[in-house]
Formats: structure tokens, sequence, C-alpha cells
């Protein structure tokens, strides 16, 4: 499974530590960068790793930031993308189930290390429940056309 990552500077330190998690973990990565923690813009890192699992070079993306929400707001503005700010394995294992979620966006100032690696264990380890949930994912997607 390939997966796509990036973060601000705020996001920096964890997504480092995510993508050695993510390669012990057996996992191909995309690192979207950036490669030190300098100040940058969000959105252009967003914008990565969305278009990436939007063409389908990556499975699915994760986005580190201070909060994680600015990149779920950048993120889905591209087409493709359903992008969820998860601050603990509930929301996370929900957004896969239900919402068929395929960009995890984390916080990297408000939630832990330890539990952003739980979070994203149950991001990734979480199928796409379908049923009832898939006509509702389907109209989502169709607000793209509208
Ligand atoms: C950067 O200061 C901060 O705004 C950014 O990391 C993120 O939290 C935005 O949503």
């Amino acid at each position: 499974m390939i997966i796509s990552i990036a973060s601000d500077h705020a996001g920096f330190e964890q997504k480092q530590s995510l993508v050695d998690y993510l390669v012990r973990g057996g996992f191909d990565v995309i690192d979207c960068g950036p490669d030190t923690n300098e100040r940058v813009d969000y959105p252009d890192f967003a914008a990565c790793v969305a278009r990436g699992v939007a063409a389908g070079d990556a499975d699915f993306g994760v986005l580190v930031c201070g909060t994680g929400i600015g990149m779920a707001v950048a993120a889905n503005k591209v087409c493709g993308i359903r992008a969820v700010n998860a601050v603990n394995t509930q929301f996370a294992q929900l957004a896969r189930e239900h919402n068929d979620a395929n960009v995890l966006t984390l916080s990297g100032r408000f939630v832990t290390l330890d539990e952003n690696k739980a979070i994203l264990d149950a991001f990734l380890s979480t199928d796409f429940g379908g049923g009832r949930h898939a006509g509702r994912v389907q109209k989502i997607m169709a607000l793209e056309r509208s």
C-alpha cells in the first residue's frame, strides 16, 4: 500500500516520525515534504498529497499541520478527495467505515505522536463499510459536479 504524506512547519517533526513509522510498518511512502521545519504554507503541501491520491499515485494521504484543520480544508478542494481531520481513533475508524475517507489529517500541536500513530493505525486498518454508506458517499462526490 502506498501512502503519500506531507506537513507544514507545525507538523514537520511528527511527519518525519510518521514517515519512519510507516516505512517500518511495511508501507511504501511518498514524502511530499517539507524537508525542513522552516515556515511554509500548508495548502501547497496539501495539494501535493491530495493530487497524488486523486491521481491514483497513492492509496491514501496523510497530512500534518498545527491542528489538521487547514490541511483538511485545502485537501478537500481537490476533486476526488475526502479528507478528514481525526483527533482520536474512533473518528479515524468512522471516517473510513462511514465516509470512505482517503486522506487523514492530523494535529501536530494538540495530539501527541503516540496518539497520532494509533489514529493512523485505525485509519489504515479499517475498510469502508459500503451498504447504506455507499449512496451517501456517492452523494458527496456528486456535489463536485453540481
Ligand atoms: C500554522 O501556524 C497553522 O496555521 C497551521 O499549521 C494549521 O494549524 C492550519 O490549519
